[in-house]
């Protein structure tokens, strides 16, 4: 064992002695950890370990501007948190489209070039690799220091999973050369030996065994002691970054290798392609290689390699624009159908449900899967033509059942073959199977509905586990399972008894939270608190978490970046209620929002039930005003903008994002309300229209000029 000294006097250390001495207690410190965790072979004893770290702490005690990012007082070895922090990520971790067929890779292409204006025969080169079937971790990298990880999460906040993260061999804690800031991001994953042996280790311990690979890795990412992330043997490929300070390289290859300079574990099986054909040929090799890896893929992925096109393409809601994934084909298996059961959602959709005999997809145990709906069960589609042939499915039959990546099970084939002879078709119900009240199906909906409403336990309970949602109002101690107990018991009956639970069942009331079963002292103390967190939030969130039909996370993001503000949403969507009318026609000249979704907002926030329902709830929220993403000195921040004519120098979809991404509102059509018409030549009845109502029109240069990118 060796000695160290830490006997220089603290109140004796000037700053700068103090930032180097502190700097020489981190690399210490991190040294022993790794000697004493990693390697089990420990440099020093517990003592001299301990007696390191409380000097550390003194001296950032005394110079608290000092502490490091890295410091050894924020790392494994102290008692770990409850729970995981909350990360916002610098910039959002984006999920990516999928393919199956090699057309919709060649039509990838074709969007590409069409979006950057480029001909069929310029070059455009992409990256191929494998698709990890992993999880997504970002790693947040100082001055070349690793001082943060987060779990992807909903894509804007993951969970904090620094500790675990520091555990992982494949992750550096340090780079030499590296940007002052950079993210890194990559896939966490578990080989299959590793995986097979932690299962029959968990198997002789009596602990949970886990059902692939994937789900081996989260849960042992996810360890609320980082000290069981240790013993799990978690990987790291790295496949793209985050914030930089300054661009890797100017290419998606080139960049990778800087990255594998830099430590990182990158995946060998990457290629450059010159154009869809090489993608496919690249695809169709890893997919040979497939069994042959040693651990799970479930595609390919492939991006634009020249990073200034993957700038002008930039993101979709959720998505980039520049790169795509081509999934392995679905897998399938034959099993038996024992019971379809009828499931009631949020919106009061009767949906199939197919219990089956449990059958092994694809490494994954299936025991349930969707029958989308009573025409899909008949064999039929919404305009009644045939599917399957026009086979219906009934209980007792064999199905072949289909799974695709993270999809929910479909049965997709029946075998009348071996229908047993007493089989009789499926009879849908028609009447709630919950409430009782008469489940109708209207013209044009696939779906048939229960008519109770607010009555109906089933969509009261869904719509308050919609709300508590991760998406929704995402509150910690508060999931699908609490709600439930507390709807059963008429603790919560609507959303708005959520923000009231503290009043009613908290400290001095007769019946209180923490008496009950499950419940104590601290876990209702830290619901409150975490509810009384929540009641701050932003306006996309609420509109989302109303559960209104077709209005989904990405129409919410669109409605509240529109109207910014409660008061001018809920004034605007009281002005459309008639359905015509200026306030009508703003709402569905906004992209994204179709007349059917625009009818389902005026229609549930005139129905006067459900209206008071929200009214109580929006009065105990803090909504905040939806934010302005634009820089503060945009010349077009809050202006409703329409495109006319050829732009000659981009394309019209890349114009439109532009302007979004400025702070505009293109809309598709001149009306009073347009601030700027920008004509390229061809203009027609728009060009008219605007110059009767007085609104400016600019040709291309000068629309560029104001943007100060001519
Ligand atoms: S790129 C902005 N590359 O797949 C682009 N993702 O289905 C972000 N994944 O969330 C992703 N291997 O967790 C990329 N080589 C790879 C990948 C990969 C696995 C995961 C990643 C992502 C998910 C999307």
């Amino acid at each position: 064992m060796r000695r160290v000294t830490t006997d220089i006097d603290i109140d004796a250390l000037d700053r700068d002695q103090a930032r180097q001495e502190l700097a020489r207690l981190a690399k210490l410190l991190d040294r022993a950890d790794a000697a004493y965790h990693r390697d089990d072979a420990p440099v020093m004893s517990d003592a001299e370990y301990d007696a390191l770290k409380r000097r550390n702490t003194a001296i950032e005690e005394r110079f608290p501007d000092l502490k490091r990012g890295d410091s050894p007082s924020d790392r494994v070895g102290a008692t770990p948190a409850e729970g995981f922090g909350k990360i916002r990520h610098a910039r959002r971790m984006m999920s990516l489209g999928n393919v199956f067929e090699p057309e919709e890779v060649r039509d990838f292409d074709d969007y590409v070039r069409k979006y950057l204006g480029m001909s069929a025969d310029a070059s455009l080169t992409y990256t191929a690799e494998p698709k990890i079937d992993g999880l997504s971790l970002s790693l947040r990298y100082e001055d070349g220091v690793l001082i943060q990880a987060a779990t992807r999460g909903d894509g804007a906040v993951g969970e904090d999973v620094t500790r675990n993260a520091r555990t992982i061999e494949d992750i550096p804690t340090r780079l030499e050369n590296a940007p002052r800031i950079l993210e890194v991001r990559g896939e966490v994953y578990m080989s299959h030996a590793d995986f097979a042996a932690l299962n029959e280790r968990q198997r002789a311990a009596g602990d949970k065994v886990f059902a692939n690979p994937r789900n081996a890795a989260a849960g042992s990412l996810r360890q609320l002691d980082a000290e069981v992330t240790r013993r799990r043997p978690l990987r790291f490929f790295a496949y793209g970054w985050g914030e930089t300070s300054a661009n890797l390289a100017d290419t998606q290859s080139e960049s990778l290798r800087v990255l594998g300079q830099l430590g990182f574990a990158i995946n060998d099986m990457t290629r450059v392609c010159d154009g869809p054909e090489a993608m496919l040929e690249h695809y169709n090799r890893i997919e040979a290689a497939r069994g042959s890896l040693g651990y799970d893929i479930d595609g390919v992925v492939y991006k634009v390699d020249d990073l200034a096109l993957q700038a002008r393409l930039g993101f979709r809601s959720t998505t980039p624009r520049w790169a795509m994934a081509h999934k392995f084909p679905a897998e399938l298996a034959w099993t038996q159908l024992e019971k379809i059961e009828i499931q009631v959602g949020r919106t009061g959709a009767l949906s199939p449900v197919a219990r089956l005999h449990p059958v092994t997809v694809g490494g994954v145990v299936v025991s349930n899967a969707t029958l989308h709906n009573e025409d899909y069960i008949a064999g039929r589609d919404a305009d009644g033509a045939p599917i399957r042939d026009g086979k219906d499915i009934r209980e007792g039959d064999w199905v072949q059942v289909y799974r695709a990546g993270d999809v929910i099970p479909k049965v997709a084939d029946v075998d009348l073959s071996r229908r047993p002879a007493d089989a009789s078709p499926y009879q849908f119900p028609q009447t709630c199977p919950e409430c009782g009240s008469a489940a109708i199906r209207e013209e044009g909906d696939s779906a048939r509905r229960c008519t109770g409403g607010l009555i109906c336990p089933a969509q009261a309970v869904e719509k308050l586990k919609h709300f508590v949602s991760r998406a929704a109002f995402d509150i910690e101690g508060l999931g699908a399972k609490q709600v439930e107990q507390f709807y059963r018991d008429g603790w919560i009956k609507e959303p708005a008894d959520i923000f009231t639970l503290e009043e009613r069942f908290g400290p001095g009331q007769p019946r209180q939270l923490k008496n009950r079963e499950g419940w104590g002292e601290k876990s209702a103390t830290n619901l409150f608190a975490a509810i009384h967190d929540s009641r701050r939030i932003p306006l996309s969130r609420v509109l989302f978490a109303l559960g209104i039909r077709h209005v989904g996370e990405v129409a919410a993001r669109t409605l509240a970046t529109h109207y910014g503000t409660w008061t001018v949403f809920i004034r605007a969507m009281d002005g459309a209620a008639p359905q015509e009318g200026p306030d009508w026609n703003e709402l569905i000249g906004i992209d994204g929002v179709g007349k059917v979704m625009a009818r389902a907002l005026v229609t549930s926030f005139a129905q006067p039930a459900e209206r008071a329902s929200i009214d109580r709830l929006v009065a105990l929220l803090e909504i905040e005003e939806a934010r302005q993403t634009a820089p503060a000195d945009s010349p077009v921040a809050g202006k409703t903008i329409v495109f006319t004519g050829t732009l000659e120098r981009m394309t019209r979809a890349e114009a439109k994002d532009r302007a979004e991404a400025l702070g505009a509102k293109v809309s598709g059509s001149v009306s009073s309300r347009t601030d700027l018409l920008v004509a390229g030549p061809g203009a027609g009845s728009k060009a008219r229209k605007a110059a009767d109502l007085g609104v400016e029109v600019l040709d291309e240069e000068a629309w560029l000029k104001l943007l100060g990118q001519a």
